[in-house]
């Protein structure tokens, strides 16, 4: 049976490689993997594929740095063209990224399956494109593999248990993927010998909300720059944070290196103090690895981990920023309860896709 996944942005590579990994060892399952294109640069593509031995993609669509509507659109159109050649039993999408709703509509326009890995997620934000993403995604996917509780009463909140859907509770793809890679990241990367050992707080700024605003970009430097009066920071720069920062006249006072791979996030995150990021992905990476994060956004959809009281939501207002560097570089917390599947999450999606398929 062929399974086609459709790829396009930093974090869905490294999510697709823990579930590849799994289905590889299932007989009957053939996966063909599409990348839309959305990110393109070596250092937030290519580089993954190779370090995580993804295949590389039988279609790369080319899309990219177009505004929403003409992405998603033109992904929309090119993902139905690659449905009609290989006509899929299912098809696979990860997150919310303009990639992961194309990918749906092309599917249920042509009614094929739908497989979303990270259901159920909310920030209640709808002025972010991934909250309008993952929603309408959601409402049209058959499987929703949901990564937390917290995202399957989201769903319940709204209804899906009418709706002609199956909801599954399977921890999250990306500490299966920390968690396997992590095991081999020191052998690969010698990003500590490059930046020295010195302590170093982790940091990455990316989101649209935070980028695209000019003052907001500035008070997020500026916050970033009186931490870096107490501790070194690391910023491996997005290319459109680093974009939006070239054209600014406040410089972060960081050590800033261009985007890493894989093995040498995974090396940062290990040896770092603590994380501040707008990421989803770092937030619970800093968990996977016992570190502390300060969210640089309004909300996480990351609840359970600011439950756990890992996590501090402190928006973009520096002083709050920098008050929760200070609550949390007191703080001793305990990271060992099993909040994302500890590593099982693909297994528990593939069982599923296979039981799915078996009745299709
Ligand atoms: C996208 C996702 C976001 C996700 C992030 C992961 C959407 C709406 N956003 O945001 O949810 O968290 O990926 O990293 O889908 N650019 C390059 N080189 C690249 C890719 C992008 O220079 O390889 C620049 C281009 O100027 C582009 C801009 O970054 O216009 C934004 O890229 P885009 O893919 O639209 O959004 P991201 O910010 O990467
Ligand atoms: N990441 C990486 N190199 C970097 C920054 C991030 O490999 O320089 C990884 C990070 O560890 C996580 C994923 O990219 O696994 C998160 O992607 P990103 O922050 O771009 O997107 P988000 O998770 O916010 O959608």
């Amino acid at each position: 049976m062929k399974i086609l996944t459709v790829v396009g942005a930093r974090p869905q590579f490294i999510k697709a490689a823990a579930l590849h990994r799994e289905l590889q060892s299932v007989p009957d399952i053939q996966e063909i993997l599409v990348h839309t294109g959305q990110h393109y640069d070596k250092d937030i593509s290519d580089i993954f594929f190779q370090e995580m031995e993804i295949p590389t993609p039988k279609y790369n669509l080319g899309i990219h740095s177009l505004k929403h509507g003409a992405m998603t659109g033109r992904m929309l159109e090119a993902i139905e063209n690659v449905i009609e050649q290989e006509k899929p039993a299912m098809l696979l999408v990860y997150g919310d990224t303009n990639s992961t709703l194309a990918a749906a509509l092309a599917a249920k326009k042509n009614f094929i399956p739908i497989g979303h890995i990270e259901a159920g997620l909310r920030s209640f934000n709808m002025g972010m494109p991934e909250e309008i993403n993952r929603i309408l995604t959601d409402r049209i996917s058959d499987l929703l593999f949901c990564p937390t509780d917290a995202a399957i009463q989201n769903l319940y909140r709204e209804g899906f248990e009418h709706f002609n859907c199956e909801i599954a509770k399977t921890g999250d793809v990306m500490q299966d993927a920390a968690l396997y890679y992590g095991q081999f990241s020191a052998a690969h990367s010698n990003i500590i010998e490059r930046i020295g050992n010195d302590e170093f707080l982790l940091a990455t700024l990316h989101r649209a909300e935070n980028t695209d605003n000019p003052q907001t970009l500035i008070e997020l430097v500026e916050a970033l720059n009186q931490i870096a009066k107490e501790i070194r920071v690391v910023l491996p720069l997005h290319p459109r944070t680093r974009k939006k920062l070239e054209e600014l006249e406040s410089k972060p006072n960081a050590l800033t290196i261009g985007p890493v791979g894989y093995f040498d996030i995974l090396e940062l995150l290990k040896h770092c103090r603590m994380v501040a990021t707008d990421s989803g992905g770092l937030q619970k990476e800093a968990y996977f690895f016992g570190k502390h994060c300060i969210t640089l956004r309004k909300q996480t959809e990351w609840v359970e981990l600011v439950h756990q009281g890992v996590n501090l939501v402190a928006g973009t207002n520096a002083e709050k920023i920098v008050d929760s560097y200070h609550v949390l570089s007191q703080r001793h917390s305990d990271f060992t309860i099993d909040l994302y599947g500890n590593g099982t999450a693909s297994k528990c999606i593939s069982s599923i896709l296979v039981d799915y398929l078996g009745k299709l």
